[in-house]
């Protein structure tokens, strides 16, 4: 099959395919990942501020109307001596995630926080944040204080499906979603967006056409893995209507193969949900084309309690052993690793 010209239907019949029959495909986006951003795996340490969260959606284990979850916020003490845990191994960059917030007191604590990272990092380590829906105003306040990236996925481009995933009400408005994705790209962030694969309702086209907005968008970073169903969730009852877990994965490779081709020169992360159906995912993931990979450096204490969704993998959390072992991993498979880079979206150098 001729992959440079992948239109909608091409990428149904590729969706569509046996995992078994596309070892060409694989082949072909590890090339395009190797000639376009080099055989390289960045790291970005992930910090998980708190799982307070003012939002309802319908999937997630820390949504708002979850009363069993025991809520914790880090305190600044505890975010910097992360970051600076990220520094000392030289991982180049940390990622900033928390339920979302959007109160004053919040969101000056953020700047502080972007201050305090770029201070103690003599302003090496880059930063991405991972804090929802806000004001243009904080999105600007964050990016002029010195944050470089920010993710906020689209979650379902489908405005029928989005709406089964979340509450119909103004808080969860796809379009306002729309809307604060472009605004973050008119601050000048390198933007990143993403999509839940395998969630109940979704089809094959739709994931098809979550890869044709994720091109006709443009983003520069892409984070996208696998739906976990959590059984404090309302979807929760949907949960014998999903393919199985193995499915799940194997769509994500197809997923992230498909959209390296599509997008040659973005930043497309392994994520940890891929990790956790099965230990070996994410370096299958950095082979085919993922080339970002956010080991969490969230203090073990608070892990526990950070579940978006169930049997999340908490075992790599700051042990140095683990890191060294992932490192290890992850050079066999034919990468090198971006020690102290930036590791910039090159999709988005490009843009500028
Ligand atoms: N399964 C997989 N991913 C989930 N997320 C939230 N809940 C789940 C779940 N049950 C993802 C969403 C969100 C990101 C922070 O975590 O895509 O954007
Ligand atoms: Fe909150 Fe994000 Fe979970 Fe939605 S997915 S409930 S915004 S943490």
């Amino acid at each position: 099959m001729d992959y440079n010209n992948l239109d909608r239907n091409k990428i149904i019949k590729i969706l569509n395919s046996d995992i078994s029959n596309l070892d060409e495909l694989f082949q072909y986006s590890e090339s395009v990942k190797a000639d376009n951003v080099t055989k390289t795996t960045y790291f970005r340490g992930l910090i998980e501020l708190s799982n307070i969260c003012r939002k309802n959606c319908l999937y997630c284990g820390i949504r708002a109307d979850n009363k069993s979850v025991e809520r914790y916020i880090l305190n600044n003490e505890d975010v910097i001596k992360c970051a600076q845990y990220a520094y000392n191994n030289n991982f180049g960059s940390v990622v900033l995630q928390a339920g979302e917030n959007n109160t004053p007191a919040f969101t000056s604590r953020i700047t502080h926080l972007i201050k305090e990272i770029k201070k103690l990092s003599n302003g090496e380590l880059t930063i991405t944040l991972s804090l929802g829906e806000q004001t243009k105003e904080v999105y600007k306040e964050w990016a002029d204080t010195g944050a470089e990236r920010y993710l906020l996925r689209i979650e379902s481009s489908s405005l029928e499906l989005y709406k089964r995933l979340h509450p119909n009400d103004i808080t969860h408005s796809y379009n306002t979603r729309i809307a604060a994705l472009k605004i973050l790209r008119d601050c000048n962030y390198q933007v990143g967006s993403g999509v839940m694969i395998g969630t109940p309702f979704q089809s094959i086209e739709n994931l098809a056409d979550d890869l044709l907005w994720l091109k006709d968008f443009d983003i520069d970073m892409c984070g996208m893995g696998p739906f976990l169903e959590h059984k404090q969730t309302p979807l929760y009852q949907y949960h014998e209507t999903l393919h199985s877990l193995e499915w799940r994965r194997d769509m994500t490779f197809k997923m992230i193969a498909l959209l390296r081709i599509l997008m040659p020169k973005i930043n497309i992360a392994a994520t940890t949900a891929l990790q956790s159906i099965d230990d070996c995912a994410r370096e299958k993931a950095l082979k085919i084309g993922a080339n970002i990979i956010m080991p969490n450096i969230t203090p073990l204490e608070y892990l526990h309690t950070y579940k978006l969704y169930e049997n999340k993998p908490i075992s790599e959390n700051k042990v140095d052993g683990q890191i060294i072992s992932l490192i290890s991993r992850i050079e066999n498979s034919g990468d090198k690793i971006g020690f102290n880079k930036p590791g910039t979206s090159i999709h988005y150098l490009n843009k500028k």
